[in-house]
């Protein structure tokens, strides 16, 4: 695990360099937007997803560059939905990254501009050819994290979150919604390497249904952590699940099925990657990442 820890690490300084300069600060009026931006995005953040989009990419030995500027994309998307996320109206968090969360930094409506201006941002960045030469690719990219994205993505199951406060979900409905809010940004953060790659119907399936399990078991491990976890390793407040009343994995399952739940997830993640031989190695690692990690 240290050995994929440096892995991890190398990988996220790649992708803020790319970040960095995806963001550059000018002198002008609206510098404190690109500020509130850089501050969501740069310094923090376990840089799951990048990960995930380099390493799915490198199973189909695509250029670094490619799979970095889409990384960087997604990532961006990412932190823009936790921007969001931690608004007054939706969690009302302070506390991100082990940072005071973007509102609280730049003010409320700064922190919406911001929001805003990542993901149209990450969707410049897939739009543009140095990111792929053939427009095919690109808008396969856009297609693809456009649809995980919105109404039947993330932002559809941040809504579905909001009516989970209101308590009473079933199994199947707590897998919907969080397959939506988390899972599908995950799944495309995979599926992204195989569009960037022009894989094989069979690879990128294979991605898929690993992308599919980890999703889940990411989101089961997110909601053990703000039951369980340490405030300052975290980096963001816990018991707020419950605070909220919010259904979740662990308020139905309990904390040692739901434990149960994520390991069994993450070895049937595994499984799906046989295909891909030594080379899933790194995939794998970031399963079991996923699960063990204590932030
Ligand atoms: C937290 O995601 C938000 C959820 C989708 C549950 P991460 O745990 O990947 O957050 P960072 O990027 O490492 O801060
Ligand atoms: C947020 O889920 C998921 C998205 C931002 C789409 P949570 O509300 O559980 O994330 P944390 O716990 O605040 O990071
Ligand atoms: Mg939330
Ligand atoms: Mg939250
Ligand atoms: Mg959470």
């Amino acid at each position: 695990m240290t050995d994929f820890l440096k892995t991890l690490g190398a990988a996220a300084e790649d992708v803020n360099l790319t970040l960095e300069r995806m963001l550059e600060m000018h002198d002008d009026p609206e510098a404190p937007l690109i500020e509130a931006m850089r501050y969501s995005v740069l310094d923090g953040g376990k840089r799951i997803r990048p990960f995930l989009t380099v390493a799915a990419a490198d199973l189909f030995n695509v250029d670094k560059k490619r799979s970095l500027r889409v990384a960087a994309a997604i990532e961006m998307v990412h932190c823009y939905s936790l921007v969001h996320d931690d608004l007054p109206a939706m969690d009302d968090d302070e506390l991100r990254r082990g940072q005071p969360t973007c509102h609280v930094k730049f003010g409320e409506a700064t922190a919406i501009l911001a929001g805003d201006a990542l993901l149209t941002k990450a969707f410049e960045v897939l739009a543009d050819d140095k990111t792929h030469t053939d427009p095919h690719v690109r808008s396969d990219l856009v297609l693809a994290l456009a649809r995980a994205a919105g109404p039947e993505g993330m932002v559809g199951g941040q809504m579905l979150d909001l009516i989970a406060e209101e308590g009473d979900l079933n199994m199947p409905e707590i897998t919907r919604l969080q397959r939506m809010k988390t899972g599908m940004l995950i799944a495309v953060s995979c599926e992204a390497g195989a569009i960037l790659g022009k894989a094989t119907d069979g690879a990128r399936h294979a991605l898929h249904a690993y992308a599919h399990d980890l999703g889940l078991a990411f989101q089961i491990a997110d909601d053990l952590l703000d039951v369980e976890g340490d405030e300052k390793t975290v980096g963001k407040k816990t018991g707020k699940d419950e605070e909220a009343g919010k259904a979740t994995f662990v308020s139905l399952l309990g904390v040692k099925r739901a434990r149960e739940q994520a390991r069994l997830l993450v070895d049937q993640a595994c499984e799906h990657l046989d295909l891909f031989g030594e080379k899933g190695d790194s995939l794998k690692n970031m399963a079991e990442f996923v699960i063990n990690r204590q932030a």
